[in-house]
């Protein structure tokens, strides 16, 4: 018999280590049993995360898919199904539901979800685009998913409605940001003339900041801003 170490052994090469599994491989399931590679028995009272809660190997199910699997296995989603229409009807003439969005995992549900709730308020005409969510929680593994764990972020105390060429001009600074940037900044909103002059002006604040509190190497940055006035 392979033990459950060996099997763990196995996957440890080959599967990619973003999830912690359980020291067990199950290998079958009977009703609300389940058996590991060492025909231990558990109790299952998880049910697939609570997604898939209707018991291991049921005769009936069994039949169904063996039906299905007979005739057609996979289609895109760019083509219809009969029984997936079929499944449709009986969700929405049992539910509150009026159509029915089929997708393959929680996290795709939860995207979707996050997506009608902004696309709801926008075509009420209202600007809520902003998503609440509890710290520590899980909602799956999709950037806007993830984004909703709660996990605490440092949000830049920076960010601010300022004066715009003063902000732009601290963008330029240190290194500047790449030139599509700036293409694409004046294209859609064209600077006044003289900007380039008033720029270095707007980061003498900044260069005096830094020769104050971080020491003479600024001093050149700074003289040179203030040659041209004498
Ligand atoms: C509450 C909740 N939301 C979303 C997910 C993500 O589901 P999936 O792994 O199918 O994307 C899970 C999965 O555990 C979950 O428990």
């Amino acid at each position: 018999m392979t033990s459950n170490a060996e099997i763990a052994q196995r996957g440890q090469k080959v599967l990619v280590g973003n999830y912690a599994p359980q020291p067990i491989s199950l290998v079958r399931g009977e009703g609300c049993w389940l058996f590991d590679a060492e025909d231990r028995r558990y109790l299952d009272l998880m049910g697939g995360i609570a997604t898939a809660a209707l018991g291991h190997a049921n005769p009936k199910l069994r039949r169904a898919l063996d039906d299905q699997a007979a005739k057609l296995w996979h289609v895109s989603n760019l083509f219809t199904t009969e029984p997936q229409i079929r499944l449709a009807e009986r969700l929405t003439a049992t539910s509150f539901a009026e159509s029915v969005y089929f997708c393959n995992s929680g996290a795709e549900a939860n995207e979707a979800a996050l997506k009608l709730a902004r696309r709801h308020h926008r075509d009420q005409g209202r600007d809520r685009f902003e998503i609440i969510a509890f710290e520590g929680g899980f909602h799956g593994r999709t950037l806007f998913t993830v984004t909703a764990t709660g996990t605490p972020a440092l949000i830049d105390p920076a960010v601010y409605y300022g004066h715009r060429e003063a902000d732009l001009a601290m963008t330029e600074l240190f290194g500047g940001f790449q030139d599509r940037f700036y293409d694409a900044y004046r294209a859609a909103r064209p600077l006044e003339p003289g900007y380039e002059t008033r720029r270095d002006v707007y980061n003498l604040y900044h260069l005096i900041n830094h020769l104050n509190l971080f020491g003479a190497g600024y001093a050149g940055s700074v003289e040179e801003i203030l040659r041209p006035f004498g």
